[in-house]
């Protein structure tokens, strides 16, 4: 396997997680470099659900080392946290693990900052995982962020921690929120520095040595292009760069030592949060949720849903420049027919194909549809193209050719062997 940045074509969500898991096998090293513990990645393997946050899901192998980028913030007691749960579930941690010692810190006042601003925005809330991250990457832009290097050094931390606090407090007093105890943060978090200090390092060089002894390395991407800072529905984003070139600033890996560029959709659109979704259609996520399907995986929450949306994956395989496709989810539609996959949008009475910029346009973008025939049968166990229905392989056909890149794996199940190479 060449060194392969993987990423979500959509809003999230698009089962990333499970071929991250397939494609670890042929992996040295897996990577994160942006996001937090906003997301969620679920991982079903040996009948056990594992559901992932920041740790990448390339742990779930034995012997891939696995990489917290510089570009990912991180809270410190949560990764402990998942560290702990998964050594729990026989797990081995200790020897794969490295976390970069440039990330930045998610701190108590950045969760009540994210709920705050949340609850005063009202209706216009982004609808965030109130994990803290809008505010952990607004403190690094602003260049006073506290980071892993910071909490390995107590003194200095202490010291920056107590200015951070008096300075937070006074902002979370004027939005009527509970001041924060400085004392109770610095030994939690000097507490779980200690647990992590093991794991830290200076993460680009291991990967340029890595790099240097032939290995490969997978550049698991988080949340998904829609959601991207810079291209995503802004502002109703996250706060990372979630596309393609997120994985270069994010692990200090230069541009040219990406070979390819993999990008996962579900077989139709998903979103948790807030924010336009032109194709989302209420019976289509009804049927989906009775099915069990579509709650998200860090809050729980019902995603909403609709039909797949070629333009929006078409844009994305520009930016990220996908060149090859994993389809996920294929299964979720087995039962649902005719299925609409949308070609275009109309706004304002004249055709458009690529997402206008403008959250309020792209909400008042009416999807131009096709019909395709459904296929009325279980996909589950389908071992290769030829044993999926006629309708079936016409669907994804069309949804590939429509995007523009090349198929190169199926999903229609969550287990490990319920994936079709193309
Ligand atoms: P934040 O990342 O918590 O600030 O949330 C911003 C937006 O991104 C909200 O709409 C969230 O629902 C969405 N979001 C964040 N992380 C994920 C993810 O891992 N999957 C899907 N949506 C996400
Ligand atoms: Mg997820």
């Amino acid at each position: 396997m060449a060194n392969t940045i993987l990423v979500g074509a959509q809003w999230g969500d698009e089962g990333k997680g499970k071929i991250i898991d397939v494609l670890t096998g042929k992996a040295d090293v897996v990577v994160r470099s942006q996001g937090g513990n906003n997301a969620g990645h679920t991982v079903i393997h040996g009948g056990t659900k594992y559901v992932l946050h920041l740790i990448p899901s390339g742990i779930l192998r034995r012997g891939k080392v696995c990489v917290i980028g510089n570009g990912v913030v991180v809270d410190p007691v949560a990764l402990v946290q998942e560290i702990e749960g998964l050594r729990k579930l026989g797990i081995k941690v200790d020897e794969n693990l490295i976390l970069s010692d440039c990330a930045h810190l998610v701190m108590p006042y950045h969760r009540v900052l994210d709920e705050q601003r949340e609850l005063r925005k009202g209706r216009a809330k982004i609808g965030t995982t109130k994990r803290g991250i809008g505010p952990a990457y607004s403190d690094k832009a602003a260049r006073t962020g506290l980071r892993v290097s910071d909490l390995m050094q107590p003194i200095l931390f202490s010291k920056k921690l107590q200015a951070k606090i008096r300075e937070n407090n006074s902002i979370l007093q004027a939005l009527g929120a509970s001041p924060i105890n400085y004392r109770d943060v610095r030994e939690k978090y000097l507490a779980a520095g200690e647990k992590l200090r093991p794991f830290v390092a200076n993460t680009v060089v291991y990967l340029h040595r890595a790099l240097q002894k032939g290995k490969e390395i997978l550049f698991e991407g988080a949340q998904g292009t829609f959601l991207d800072l810079d291209h995503g529905t802004y502002p109703y984003v996250t706060s990372s760069n979630t596309t393609a070139g997120g994985a270069c600033t994010g692990s200090g890996v230069p541009p040219h030592r990406m070979d390819r560029v993999l990008g996962v959709m579900k077989a139709y659109t998903t979103r948790v949060g807030e924010g336009p979704l032109p194709t989302e259609d209420a019976k289509l996520a009804d049927l989906l949720h009775k099915m069990g399907r579509e709650f998200g995986a860090t809050t729980g929450r019902p995603r909403r849903c609709g039909w797949f949306d070629a333009v929006a994956t078409h844009y994305s395989a520009m930016i990220n420049g996908i060149d090859e496709l994993a389809i996920t989810n294929l299964d979720g539609l087995d039962h649902v027919d005719p299925i609409k996959i949308c070609v275009g949008y109309r706004l304002n009475g004249k055709r458009v194909h690529v997402p206008p910029p403008d959250a309020a346009q792209l909400d008042n973008c009416e999807p131009i549809y096709q019909q395709l025939p459904g296929w009325n049968k279980s996909t589950h166990s389908a071992k290769k193209l030829s044993q999926l229905p006629l309708q079936a392989r016409n669907y994804i056909d069309r949804i590939a050719k429509l995007t523009g890149a090349r198929l190169s794996m199926i999903s229609i199940g969550p287990a490990r062997g319920q994936t079709i190479a193309v």
